[in-house]
């Protein structure tokens, strides 16, 4: 949240602010979402640090009394994996602890009061499988019933890694697509939800078997292929237990189509017991489903009293950067499910009931920043909410008994910030913030940023400008200009541990980061405009971008300008490479983004191709082959040094393109190097791993802008950590 002292800083104040090296980006604390008990005493959070001195990480569980805003510690055991409150009343937890006294691989559930965590902690169930994602109801005849979910086999059973048999080869063999996906190879397994009940034995609450064969209870298994959460991002938020513990809802990929070539996925109810099979509520067999509404199905959320559940949904069947819209389905009803501000042209990413049951609190991305909204139920279509917060992006919100939520958010200049909100008064408060707690983050603050607009090809493009530390408006610092991925996606005001700005901006660039055609955020417009054209709008909106910052900002330096992307942003910067635009830069990063045109068919996500090149490779060829960073006339213009990243175990864009690229640009004699990391895959998130890969990227730009000469402090490439294997000396 932006608080409102900040708001008297301007461009250009100087900011005595020591800059943000790499090394304390990555060590940082990285602190989880507040979870606020039911009486709103209290919140939890998870803490996990990494020591450059150890090469190790901690963790802790912290509680913040909200009241006090005092945060200690509960634990540091970093066996406990993950923290729930019981809601039987303020102070009682209920934790996984992710190791199991008896079951090797298997996990156990844990009860403890928060005032006396260490004394008052008990064992309250074994669980076979590395069970995670704990949702939780107290039923009105004092029961407890949760779900949890693992990897199961096709007869239902969860897996559990350390007691499988290992079979003799290691073959894998395949007779339809979908073979691998993300980092992954597909096996005959998948996740499923599996429900459980805690009864209280005396003063204990123990597992009860509920009369089910087994204490756990798998609730998808009735139905062949389908699996919730859908891996590899999919998590609890994919599936939802009513508040009397009766009913759950869950996402599921449609059963009946093939996986890779599609985006559609309903939501489906199923009795919390077991004792039906699960129904879709918008599948092509449900009656409330609307008309020509295909598309991926999301963040199923039961409302307080259990009669409805809301959920998100996109129209169209491959698309998975279509609009995302509220929908109502009333449980045990035949009615068409209803769409709340249907046409608000905004794709929303979650949805809560307020605790009356009368108004949505929903998330969406807007203008570069992820906001919450208010929304009544009964909307009508043509609906416009307002905003109820404004900068920095929300991760999570939760309601408090006073009406207020507790939310905790982030931006460019803050990695974690938790607040209240009020509803009535859209009055923001601030709790905590990691520039308060982190050393390696004081003095960070909205100063260090500004936006700006500009005219892109064919409409209002919006762009980032990230400062260095002490930036003087006075002098000129070299521009580093980042390029997202996706190409649906947006650089936000949010905190990277991967892409931050402010550690590009702190070698002694000013970073602009724009949000050209196929941004998500600005209107599904801007989104859509990208199909069929990857090399052209985008292109031709950066190219003006670039020129507006030429010609508008004294303090950039455009002649010693370098640019960098991953993904689509790799992409864009191998057909820069090739085109005008190629030759106003001094160096290109190029992170696993693709080169050759055709080798796009090698990918596991095909909806995505065919969506983006409007239907296969062989009935659209010409699609696919248009923007071409591999074709002749292209290669023959490469000039400019390139630093090339491609992981091993990146499925979405398989090696092969960044070999490739480095072959040509080693063959055509244009200064480059590779990088790659063989345990790594579309993302580099291992720590040290990511320190080498910062090492390189930024001693790579600083080497050709020439930026050490006004920052001394600048990496520069000989301070690697690895030798650099050179058989052409
Ligand atoms: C955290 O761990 C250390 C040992 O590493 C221990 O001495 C300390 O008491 C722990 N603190 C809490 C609050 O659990
Ligand atoms: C986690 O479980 C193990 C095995 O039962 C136990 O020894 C340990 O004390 C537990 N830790 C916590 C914090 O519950
Ligand atoms: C399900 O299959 C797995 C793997 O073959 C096996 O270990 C497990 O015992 C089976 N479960 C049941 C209930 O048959
Ligand atoms: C998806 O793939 C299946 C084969 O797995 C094929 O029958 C179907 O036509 C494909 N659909 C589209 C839209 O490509
Ligand atoms: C919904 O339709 C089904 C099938 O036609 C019918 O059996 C059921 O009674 C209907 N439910 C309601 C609430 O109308
Ligand atoms: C809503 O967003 C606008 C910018 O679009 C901002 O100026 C305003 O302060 C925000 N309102 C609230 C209540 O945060
Ligand atoms: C938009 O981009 C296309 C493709 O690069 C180009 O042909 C066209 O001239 C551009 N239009 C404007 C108004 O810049
Ligand atoms: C996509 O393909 C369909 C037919 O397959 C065609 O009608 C439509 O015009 C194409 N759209 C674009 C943007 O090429
Ligand atoms: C490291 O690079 C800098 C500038 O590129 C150069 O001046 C210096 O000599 C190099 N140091 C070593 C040890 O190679």
């Amino acid at each position: 949240m932006r608080s409102p002292q900040w708001a008297i800083f301007g461009l250009g104040v100087v900011s005595g602010v020591k800059a943000m090296t790499p090394e304390q980006l990555i060590a940082a604390p990285r602190r989880g979402d507040a979870l606020p008990d039911p009486s709103g005493k209290w919140a939890v959070f998870s803490t996990s640090e990494y020591s450059w001195a150890e090469h190790q990480t901690s963790s802790a569980w912290n509680m913040m009394d909200l009241s006090t805003r005092k945060i200690s510690v509960l634990t540091n055991d970093s066996s406990v994996s993950e923290v729930t409150w019981m809601g039987t009343d303020e102070s009682t937890l209920l934790y996984i602890n992710g190791t199991n006294a008896e079951i090797p691989g298997g996990v156990e559930l844990w009860i403890a009061d928060v005032n006396s965590f260490e004394k008052s902690r008990y064992k309250a169930a074994s669980l076979p499988a590395p069970f995670s994602g704990l949702k939780t109801a107290k039923t009105a005849e004092g029961d407890y019933k949760f779900l949890v979910y693992a990897e199961s086999y096709p007869n239902g059973t969860a897996y559990n890694a350390e007691l499988a048999t290992a079979p003799l080869s290691t073959a894998r063999i395949y007779d339809s697509i979908y073979v691998r996906h993300w980092d992954s190879w597909l096996t005959t397994r998948f996740n499923a939800i599996f429900s459980g009940s805690l009864k209280k034995k005396g003063d204990r609450w123990a597992l009860c078997s509920d009369g089910h064969a087994e204490p756990l209870k798998n609730l998808i298994a009735g139905v062949k292929n389908l699996e919730t959460p859908y891996p590899p991002f999919g998590d609890s938020s994919d599936y939802d237990l009513s508040s009397d513990g009766k009913m759950v809802a869950f996402k599921s990929k449609a059963p009946e189509l093939p996986r890779a070539n599609y985006t559609a996925s309903y939501i489906y109810l199923v009795p919390h017991d077991g004792s039906q099979k699960p129904k879709a509520i918008n599948g092509p067999e449900s009656p409330g489903t609307p008309n020509e509404i295909k598309g991926d199905s999301s963040a199923p959320t039961f409302s307080p009293d259990g009669r409805h559940v809301a959920y998100l949904q996109m129209e169209r069947i491959s698309y998975e950067s279509d609009r995302r819209i509220l929908y109502v389905h009333e449980v045990g009803s035949n009615e068409t499910n209803r769409a709340v501000a249907g046409d608000w042209d905004r794709s929303l990413d979650s949805v809560q009931w307020t605790s009356d049951g009368k108004t949505f609190v929903v998330k969406s991305e807007d203008k570069a920043r992820s906001r919450l909204f208010t929304l009544p139920i009964d909307a009508d279509d043509d609906f416009v909410p307002h905003n109820l917060t404004d900068g920095g992006s929300v991760r999570s919100y939760h309601h408090l008994p006073n009406g207020d939520y507790l939310v905790t958010s982030s931006a460019i200049w803050t990695s974690w910030s938790v607040s209240t909100v009020s509803l009535k008064s859209g009055v923001v408060s601030t709790l905590a913030s990691a520039n308060e707690m982190d050393a390696g983050l004081k003095g960070l603050s909205p100063r260090d940023l500004d936006e700006f607009y500009f005219d892109g090809n064919w409409t209002k493009i919006h762009a980032w400008m990230v400062f260095p530390a002490k930036f003087d408006k006075s002098k000129k610092y070299p521009l580093a200009f980042l390029i997202h991925g996706g190409p649906q996606g947006s650089w936000a005001d949010s905190w990277s541990t991967r892409w931050n700005p402010k550690v590009w901006a702190d070698q002694g660039y000013v970073v602009v980061a724009p949000n050209p055609t196929g941004s998500t955020g600005f209107g599904q417009a801007l989104t859509d405009a990208i199909a069929n054209n990857w090399g052209s709008y985008p292109y031709d909106d950066l190219v003006k971008a670039w020129e507006y910052v030429r010609d508008h900002f004294d303090f950039i330096d455009t002649d010693n300008g370098v640019a960098a992307g991953a993904s689509y942003g790799g992409f864009m910067i191998n057909w820069i490479q090739g085109n005008p635009l190629g030759r106003k830069f001094k160096a290109l990063v190029t992170h696993d983004g693709t080169f050759v045109a055709d080798a796009k068919i090698s990918t596991e996500e095909l909806w995505f191709m065919q969506h983006e090149f409007n239907g296969t490779f062989w009935d659209n060829h010409e699609n696919y082959r248009r923007w071409d960073p591999s074709a002749p006339e292209h290669i023959k213009q490469f000039g400019t040094p390139t630093l090339v990243i491609h992981n091993a175990n990146d499925f979405r864009l398989p090696e092969a393109e960044g070999l490739s690229l480095f072959n040509v640009l080693q063959e055509r004699g244009v200064p480059s190097r590779f990088l790659s990391f063989p345990d790594e895959n579309h993302w580099v998130t291992k720590k040290e791993n990511s320190l080498v890969w910062h090492q390189q990227v930024l001693g790579w730009i600083n080497k050709y802008s020439d930026v050490g000469k006004s920052n001394p402090q600048a990496i520069s490439l000989n301070d690697t950590v690895i030798p650099v294997v050179d058989y052409n000396p």
